[in-house]
């Protein structure tokens, strides 16, 4: 079982994606490298017609559902890898024109915990031409100050917010109760000043305001159940299967009242090295 959900994808998730390729423009793609790869990352990059790809996963079963989804289309230049950027030895001599690290730095904190603030300087003798960050800015929280609250992330409503909020930290309780590690995400200024560090510049950003789906909120309280039966204590289970359906009920009429929910934004970076 993986320890995470996926990263909430934005809508459409393709809007991140396209956006890099306005960025790339005519240039090259060259030797590609998913510097945490997915489903989704490699279905684009299979795209883009690179000279080769590496994909890496920290994780041998991620890896095996990867290969098979790949299937024929992976050619005898192309690779995917399982390994840790926490070993110094992991890549070692290796450069890629183009660095995607797609959701990467949400997702370090189960692999790597406490490494983020080293991630982009670890794979900076990666990185040839070009870095691409994808990330998504940490849940509006209602009770923090409001210059936390990115100005460009887009008109955010409330409901949305809270109820957003709500199921994230719901979902955040039950993979804590089942024993495994939270996402955590970072906002685009915080990856901003990390890359400033990290030896590279900073050519661009952008925020991509969210709307969320249906699929969202199943997607993440399907997370929430598939952990109830990890949890020690089973009363806590029953109780927390009940607040699960029906915090379900109450965020999908919302949806539906609203017409989506708007909150929230996921970001890109273009980053090359100093
Ligand atoms: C949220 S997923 C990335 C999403 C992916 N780009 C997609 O399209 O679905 C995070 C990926 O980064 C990998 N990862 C996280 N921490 C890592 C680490 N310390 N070293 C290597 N890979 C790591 C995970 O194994 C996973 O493949």
């Amino acid at each position: 079982m993986p320890l995470f959900a996926r990263a909430p994808k934005p809508p459409p998730p393709d809007q991140l994606f396209s956006t890099i390729e306005a960025w790339q423009g005519d240039r090259p793609w060259g030797r590609v490298l998913d510097a945490g790869t997915g489903r989704h990352s490699l279905e684009w990059i299979l795209s883009l017609g690179a000279s080769s790809w590496h994909g890496v996963t920290a994780g041998a079963p991620g890896e095996g559902e990867l290969r098979r989804a790949v299937g024929d289309r992976m050619r005898p230049v192309d690779r995917l890898i399982s390994g840790n950027w926490l070993d110094p030895e992991f890549l070692r001599g290796e450069r890629y024109d183009t660095v995607l690290a797609d959701y990467l730095l949400g997702a370090i904190d189960g692999f790597a915990p406490y490494f983020q603030d080293r991630l982009f300087a670890r794979l900076r003798p990666h990185v040839g031409r070009v870095l691409y960050v994808v990330g998504l800015d940490p849940y509006l929280d209602p009770s923090l100050p409001d210059p936390s609250k990115p100005a460009d992330a887009g008109p955010s409503d409330p409901e949305a917010a809270a109820i957003v909020l709500e199921i994230a930290r719901l979902r955040d309780a039950c993979i804590l109760l089942a024993g495994h590690r939270c996402y955590r995400e970072y906002p685009l200024e915080w990856a901003e000043r990390s890359l400033a560090s990290s030896g590279y510049v900073v050519q661009r950003s952008q925020r991509l305001p969210i709307v969320y789906g249906r699929r969202f909120v199943d997607g993440q309280l399907d997370v929430c159940e598939r952990k109830l039966p990890l949890f020690h204590d089973r009363k806590l289970a029953t109780a927390m299967a009940g607040s699960i359906t029906e915090l379900r009920g109450r965020a999908l009429a919302l949806h539906d009242r609203l017409g989506g929910l708007r909150t929230g934004a996921d970001w890109i970076v273009e980053a090359r090295p100093a």
